[in-house]
């Protein structure tokens, strides 16, 4: 299976529709997030009825690729009853996305404990969750990634490194990762004392599997660094997006905001503040991108050039 080389996206999270103007701007690509534009798994369709009116635009201006967080991918319930399954793999269908990336997490039913919910890094588990992933990636009928989670804690039991667990996964699954670099850097703040090294976890991930990457800002909250999507993306990610560039032949490299987080705590909501910081980020990316490619490398500079 291989992947197109689209260039540099933004994540279309319905929290940035009605003032974030996604139609105005030269995007490589868009991920839509299933999780927000489905239709409840208790009722018919497959996109909810506020999704059709606003994918119809997007769809029509960019390739879309398609991302879960919530689909119960990794989960414990059988996998024909799945979000994933029931919704996520039609919508995929219908879109006719190139790939699809899922997030390394054991989801359920309940989308409220997910994020504190890492998979236990271990042969059992790289075993039991591969089978889903190879099934999950037949029924997409596309390249499947994994993304590496931010998390808190080390799901207990875990007795092998991250980097070693995903890399047997995906040995034993035929799937594909997607590399949230923020993520990264994030576990590189929170665990590092614990000996987590960013160097050491992209050794010993198979960096030619790589078919996507996020990029994300965060922020610390007493003693933890959250990956908040809150602020621009901090330097040292931009650094290892060189690096990794450098290593890998990724389809695009998404930008992922959230909208409620930018505005969380004491601070007002600014879009004009908020579309300036997404937009910088955006040039910086291309700018990355083109850095790593050359300038004719991405699906809208190829487009000028022709
Ligand atoms: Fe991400």
């Amino acid at each position: 299976m291989s992947v197109p080389r689209l260039g540099v996206g933004l994540q279309f999270n319905p929290e940035l529709v009605g003032w974030f103007p996604f139609l105005a701007q030269p995007l490589d690509a868009v991920e839509i997030l299933f999780d927000a534009v489905m239709a409840p798994l208790d009722g018919p369709g497959l996109l909810s009825p506020r999704a059709t009116a606003l994918l119809g635009p997007v769809a029509a201006q960019f390739p879309l690729t398609g991302h879960s967080n919530y689909g119960g991918d990794f989960g414990f319930a059988p996998l024909d009853g799945t979000a994933a399954v029931r919704r996520h793999v039609p919508l995929a269908r219908a879109i006719g996305v190139p790939w699809v990336s899922n997030h390394c997490f054991y989801s359920d039913a309940s989308w409220s404990d997910v994020w504190s919910s890492p998979v236990q890094f271990s042969e059992a588990e790289a075993v039991r969750l591969a089978g889903r992933a190879r099934a999950l990636q037949d029924l997409y009928g596309v390249p499947l990634g994994h993304e590496n989670a931010a998390y808190y804690r080390t799901c207990p039991g875990s007795d092998m490194t991250e980097q070693a667990f995903l890399a047997r996964l995906v040995e034993l699954s035929g799937t594909y990762l997607h590399l949230d670099l923020h993520n990264l850097y994030a576990n590189a703040l929170n665990h590092g004392r614990a000996g987590y090294s960013v160097e050491r976890f992209l050794d010993g991930i198979p960096l030619d599997r790589v078919i996507s990457i996020h990029m994300a800002g965060g922020r610390w909250i007493e003693q933890q660094y959250h990956d908040l999507h809150d602020t621009a993306v901090p330097d040292p990610v931009w650094d290892l997006l060189d690096e990794v560039l450098a290593r890998s032949r990724p389809g695009a490299v998404i930008l992922e905001y959230e909208t409620t987080a930018l505005r969380a705590g004491d601070e007002a909501l600014d879009p004009l503040r908020t579309t300036e910081l997404i937009l910088a980020d955006l040039d910086r990316a291309r700018a990355t991108w083109d850095r790593a490619y050359g300038p004719y490398s991405r699906r809208t500079t190829l487009r000028e050039a022709a």
